[in-house]
């Protein structure tokens, strides 16, 4: 029998040294899939998986809740909501997407996961139900087993998140095989009417509310395609996309320029570093913009959102 060289020998338990390790790896993988990961400080957490400035929920509504309450409706007819389905709200925000699938399907369970507490705590005050459990989570690791809903949703949040294809891979994680995992995002740079006036206005005095603005209008998933080509990357079958409309109403120039004093969302975030001279200078100017030379009054903006479904 011939007997095997050193060389060799070296060469095979080199093979059997490297099939171990990766199948070593593939376990420590699988054992640190997100849902099994030890809950991470929140702190930490938002530090790093969000773009998003959050504060207070009461500021969150006046900014941007009374309008995303308004763009449930349209998105819940474009994803369906048939009654008796356990139902995933991901980015939930204070909660109105989950009180709007509660008030249409009775029998639904829906969860909503947010990574700020304080939008958690105003939904669980504000947006309550039998029906609706809420929970403090990163949308990049959903604490959630594989396959737990037949509907995963998410309304505005995903063009917030700095790793959205890993949001995605999550969402369709805990989809049921069959299931509908679905997201809207603003049409940022070219449907947002109200946010336009805003950074439009904004960026003319100031090369740092340029770059914000910038940084605003090329979020991810808000251009066109950019949406259908995540939904397909991440691997969704039957993928459909369409446009969805709201109109913004307000009632006067305060009822418009009050939400950027505040402290939620990224025309506030910008404000926030102006002085009082600038930020003065910037109300009129703003002001110039939306009264375009009539009394103040009310005003209304379309706005709107890409949205995207496909089967898990
Ligand atoms: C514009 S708000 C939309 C909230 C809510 N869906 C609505 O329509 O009112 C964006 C939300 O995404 C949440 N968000 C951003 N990054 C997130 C992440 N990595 N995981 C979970 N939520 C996130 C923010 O905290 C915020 O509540």
């Amino acid at each position: 029998m011939a007997r095997l060289r050193p060389h060799l020998l070296c060469t095979l338990s080199d093979k059997i040294r490297v099939r171990t390790e990766w199948i070593g790896a593939r376990l420590a993988s699988c054992r640190l899939s997100p849902y099994k990961e030890a809950p991470r400080d929140i702190n930490t957490v938002m530090a790093t998986s969000t773009t998003f400035l959050a504060s207070d929920g009461a500021g969150y509504e006046r900014n941007m809740g009374r309008w995303s309450k308004r763009l449930a409706t349209p998105f819940l007819a474009f994803t369906r909501l048939p009654d008796g389905e356990r139902v995933l709200d991901v980015g939930c925000g204070t909660g109105h997407l989950c009180a709007a699938i509660a008030a249409r399907a009775s029998h639904s369970r829906v969860d909503g996961v947010d990574i700020a507490p304080m939008y958690v705590d105003y939904a669980r005050l504000h947006n309550h139900h039998p029906m609706i459990s809420y929970s403090v989570g990163d949308a990049c690791a959903l604490a959630f087993p594989d396959a737990s809903f037949e509907r995963v949703l998410s309304l505005l949040a995903l063009h917030f998140v700095t790793q959205p294809d890993q949001a995605i891979a999550e969402m369709r994680r805990v989809a049921k095989p069959g299931a509908c995992v679905a997201a809207a995002v603003w049409d940022a740079r070219g449907g947002f009417v109200a946010n336009r006036l805003f950074f439009d206005t904004a960026a003319a005095l100031d090369p740092r509310a340029s770059e914000r603005r910038a940084k605003n209008y090329t979020r991810p998933l808000t251009r066109p395609g950019e949406l259908l080509a995540a939904w397909k990357r991440g691997g969704l079958r039957e993928v459909v996309e369409t446009q969805l409309h709201i109109r913004m109403e307000f009632s006067s120039f305060d009822d418009y320029w009050t939400p950027y004093l505040g402290n939620d969302g990224p025309g506030a975030e910008y404000v926030r570093t102006l002085e009082e001279g600038s930020k003065q200078r910037l109300r009129k100017a703003v002001q110039a913009a939306y009264l375009d030379g009539e009394e103040d009054g009310p005003r209304s903006y379309v706005a709107l959102a890409w949205a995207v479904k496909g089967v898990a």
